[in-house]
């Protein structure tokens, strides 16, 4: 942790922004007692173990054991470093941060994402401003019009124009005075082969995308015409990652909460006209397939259930067939609309309206039986088609890890086509050991935090680390046995060296009021150390000096019990002169005697 921000600032940060708050924006969450608990947004999971104590202003998974205080939930959560996590939240709540002592670098690092946040800000009123322009933007604003789009959904939506120049965002990045080497950094120019730069974007239609923060993160952008690309997208950038970023996000949310549902479909025109059609619930996809990333934002933050409306070619069912799974394992419902040939949402809307719409959706099949339905239909029930549909289906069923699910769904296939479940159980399993042999990386997201990892020489049994963290709990929520902890130089036994750093911190500064906690978190150098604090203060047990004196004592007994060992460690170590070692044995036996 960069320690440049004084310390009065992150706890004015911190009692300014409330955790809730903060991590409601991005999972729901649902108020149990005095915590809020919701989907767990770090790991994979059905039912909910993530939890956030308004209180004590922390979070903790009891699935994987991720937690922290607010700015750690953003570095974990948005992929920042702890300075743009407190930039940004600084910046929320209106606290003005001192720059005045930080070294230039500092200050880079410090800025660079919210100088894009606010570039792109800029790049976005450039872009309406042309589209409004009488002349400049006459023909995109017609183009729009003929389409069918209401100024409402134009402006709601901050759609714009790129001019049909080299130039002219160029032009406008140096007066405003941007420094070239960030403006570049938003993607939308591109260096010439000699010197200089152009624009990315010309003569189109734009789209800005926003997180669901309502920043802007970068810009999708369509031609007017039939020339190629029909459409082009900003490239990722620090604060844009397609495979995290929904088209839609910011103007969904709160109707996808009310409604539990979310519709998805994939290009910008097509989200517009579901708003423009009252469907204000839904998102889309930026010109990458669907990935395990959308759901679980999706599934965590928006709601339960998934319309999914591809379109009803090949390459629609083949995005049906890889987006199965991603469902399943997220425990996210997902039924298919299948739209007449040679309609997207877009269009249909447009022709149908929103009854029909409706309709269609209430008559959505679930994914699984949308997908062996349409490999029917296209193989037909003949022999040959017949192991056509098995091959197919085979990928998308073996990898629903939910076993019950997966026999239901085989079940199903099986007498729809009337071969023998067992074969096609067969199969399956062939094929997940195969995909399991070939792909030995685990799904994609954020890796599952395990316990912390100890070396050999260190190892702690399970029963010690219980006992030792039992101990932290005790220091952390009862500072009446603090001196007690320091008179019998308990931290000495402890082997476990990350709880020996922390303990020592909290002998210093013993935690009593909310804003103790708040401090504590901020002295702590590694997420990692917080993650171990917030595991520990978000239970609610109570302590006395009775109870506490008693699980001393049991530790201490248990230490002295392997005092035999330490003798024989001792022994060891002075022959193979490893002084390091002796010294802190010897210190280790002689805390031992003093205990006794
Ligand atoms: N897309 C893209 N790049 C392309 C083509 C498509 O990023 N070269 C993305 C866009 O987000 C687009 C979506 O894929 O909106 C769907 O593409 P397509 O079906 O070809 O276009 P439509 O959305 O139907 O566009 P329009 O109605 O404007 O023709
Ligand atoms: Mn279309």
């Amino acid at each position: 942790m960069a320690i440049y921000i004084p310390e009065e600032k992150l706890l004015e940060i911190r009692s300014a922004a409330n955790i809730s708050d903060i991590i409601s924006e991005r999972v729901v969450l649902k108020k149990t007692g005095k915590d809020l608990v919701g989907l767990c947004p770090f790991h994979s999971e059905k039912t909910p173990s993530f939890s956030v104590s308004p209180v004590k202003q922390i979070f903790h998974c009891f699935g994987c054991g991720a937690g922290g205080d607010v700015f750690s939930f953003l570095m974990k959560h948005d992929g920042i470093g702890f300075s743009d996590a407190v930039s940004s939240l600084a910046r929320r709540y209106g606290i003005d941060l001192p720059t005045g002592d930080m070294t230039p670098g500092q200050k880079k690092n410090i800025s660079e994402r919210q100088q894009l946040f606010d570039l792109n800000k800029q790049v976005l009123s450039f872009f309406v401003s042309r589209l409004a322009s009488r002349v400049e933007g006459e023909k995109a604003r017609a183009y729009l019009k003929k389409r069918g789009f209401s100024q409402e959904i134009i402006k709601a939506f901050g759609l714009g124009f790129a001019p049909d120049e080299w130039d002219s965002l160029v032009r406008f990045f140096q007066k405003i005075n941007v420094p070239q080497s960030i403006a570049e950094k938003t993607g939308l120019i591109v260096p010439r082969k000699n010197q200089g730069f152009y624009d990315r974007f010309r003569n189109r239609i734009m789209f800005p995308i926003f997180d669901v923060t309502h920043q802007v993160i970068g810009f999708g952008g369509r031609v007017l015409d039939d020339s190629k690309p029909k459409y082009l997208n900003s490239p990722e950038t620090i604060i844009y990652n397609k495979s995290k970023s929904l088209f839609g996000a910011q103007a969904a949310r709160n109707k996808a909460r009310e409604t539990g549902c979310v519709y998805i479909v994939e290009g910008y025109f097509d989200l517009l006209a579901m708003h423009q059609h009252g469907i204000t619930n839904t998102v889309a996809t930026l010109g990458t397939a669907l990935t395990a990333e959308h759901v679980r934002l999706l599934r965590r933050g928006f709601a339960q259930k998934a319309f999914l409306l591809f379109d009803s070619d090949e390459a629609g069912l083949k995005a049906a067939q890889r987006s199965v799974s991603l469902f399943m394992n997220e425990a996210m419902d997902a039924v298919v609309i299948v739209l007449p040939k040679g309609y997207d949402p877009d269009s249909y809307m447009f022709e149908f309206g929103r009854p029909a719409f409706e309709t269609l959706s209430e008559k959505a099949a679930g994914m699984v039986e949308f997908l062996i339905e349409s490999a029917i239909s296209v193989n037909g029930l003949s022999m040959e088609g017949k192991v056509r549909i098995i091959s197919e289906l085979t990928g998308p069923l073996s990898e629903i890890n939910d076993h019950v699910a997966r026999s239901i769904y085989i079940q199903y296939l099986s007498e729809r086509i009337g071969v023998d479940e067992s074969a096609i159980s067969e199969k399956i399993q062939a094929e997940g050991k195969r995909a399991a042999y070939h792909q030995p990386v685990a799904q994609s997201g954020h890796p599952c935090e395990t316990e912390p990892q100890t070396d050999g020489e260190n190892a702690i049994s399970p029963e010690m680390n219980r006992l030792e963290k039992h101990i932290m709990t005790m220091m952390l929520k009862f500072p009446g046995i603090l001196p007690e902890i320091k008179k019998r130089r308990v931290l000495e036994f402890f082997s476990d060296k990350q709880l020996i750093a922390i303990g020592a911190l909290l002998l210093e500064h013993p935690v009593v009021t909310q804003e103790d906690l708040s401090g504590l978190m901020n002295r702590l150098a590694s997420p990692d150390d917080q993650r171990i604090i917030a595991s520990l203060a978000i239970c609610d047990d109570c302590w006395d000096y009775e109870t506490g004196d008693k699980l001393l004592c049991q530790f201490l007994n248990s230490r002295q019990r392997r005092q035999g060992s330490l003798l024989n460690q001792i022994k060891a170590a002075e022959k193979n002169n490893d002084d390091t070692l002796l010294f802190e044995l010897l210190r280790k036996k002689q805390a031992q005697r003093a205990n006794r």
